[in-house]
Formats: structure tokens, C-alpha cells, sequence
């Protein structure tokens, strides 16, 4: 059985992966719309991953027969003034995610929730991938600057990023 305060955490931790699933779409339209095509794909498969670490906690509340809650989601941001903008954005939304997840670890262990801790451990080394990529697309962006051949070819970079695994179901 988890506890009250477990599970409310849970839940508010599926609100936001399901927040930066809804964010990143926005962010993948945006693009889209600019001719940044890459970057739209590589969003839209980042969007479908959020997706999946949302599943990933909803099926072990399930499996913990604990009732996943699942509240509203704010607009997420539509409109950037540049690439760099977008994945600036993206990162400072990974950072915040970040201290979520250590939260939600640190809370598991007071709880004695030690599935729970276990469960999110695999968040805890996702996020440090997903700073990581982050951080490298901004730091790439930052160095090109206004270069619009080299913007393109980091557009074109991002675009041969692969699918999610199973449409985004436990990435
Ligand atoms: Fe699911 Fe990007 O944190």
C-alpha cells in the first residue's frame, strides 16, 4: 500500500511528465512552423518519451492498487523567438523536472516507500541523460549563434533522431 503523501506525490509527478509530453508537442509545432524540421521531429519523439515516464508511474500505482489521479494541464508555452529559445526553454524544464524527481526519491525514503524508491531511480538516471542532451543542443546552439547554414545543420542533426521504443511507452 503506498502512503497519502506517496501517492500524492506520484500523482502530481504523472501531471508533469504529461506536462512536458503536452510542452514539447508545442515546442515541436512551433518549429514545424519555422522550417525546423528536425528539431519538430526530434520534439515530437521527446513529447512521446514524457509520455511513456508518465505511463511508467501510472501502471505502478495501478500495480501498487493505488488510484492514479490525474488533474488538469496548464497551456504550455506556444510562441520562441528562436531555436536557441526553444531548447533553452526545454532545458530549464528538464532542471525543474530534476529537482521533482530528487524530491519524490528523498520523500520514497522517508515514507519507507522503498518500491517507490526503486521505481524512481530510473528517473533519477534519466534525468541526467536528459540534462545532458539538452545542455549539448543549447551549448551547440550558443556557439553557432546566427549562423543560418550552421543552425540548418544542427536542424538536420536533430532530425536523425530515432523513434521512441514502443511509441514512448517506458522510455
Ligand atoms: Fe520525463 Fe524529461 O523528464
Amino acid at each position: 500500500m503506498l502512503t497519502k503523501p506517496v501517492q500524492t506525490a506520484i500523482n502530481r509527478q504523472i501531471n508533469s511528465e504529461l506536462m512536458a509530453s503536452y510542452s514539447y508537442l508545442a515546442m515541436s509545432a512551433w518549429c514545424d512552423q519555422q522550417n525546423f524540421t528536425g528539431a519538430a521531429r526530434w520534439l515530437r519523439v521527446q513529447s512521446q518519451e514524457e509520455y511513456g515516464h508518465a505511463m511508467r508511474l501510472f501502471d505502478f500505482m495501478l500495480a501498487k492498487d493505488a488510484a492514479p489521479v490525474l488533474a488538469s494541464l496548464g497551456d504550455p508555452k506556444g510562441a520562441f523567438k528562436s531555436l536557441l529559445d526553444v531548447f533553452k526553454t526545454a532545458y530549464g524544464q528538464e532542471q525543474g523536472v530534476t529537482r521533482q524527481i530528487n524530491a519524490l526519491y528523498e520523500l520514497a525514503f522517508k515514507e519507507k516507500a522503498y518500491d517507490t524508491a526503486v521505481q524512481t531511480q530510473w528517473f533519477v538516471n534519466e534525468q541526467v541523460e536528459e540534462e545532458r542532451s539538452m545542455r549539448e543542443i543549447v551549448a551547440k546552439l550558443e556557439m553557432v549563434g546566427e549562423d543560418a547554414p550552421s543552425i540548418l545543420e544542427i536542424d538536420r542533426e536533430l532530425g536523425s533522431r530515432a523513434p521512441a521504443a514502443g511509441g514512448g511507452e517506458g522510455e
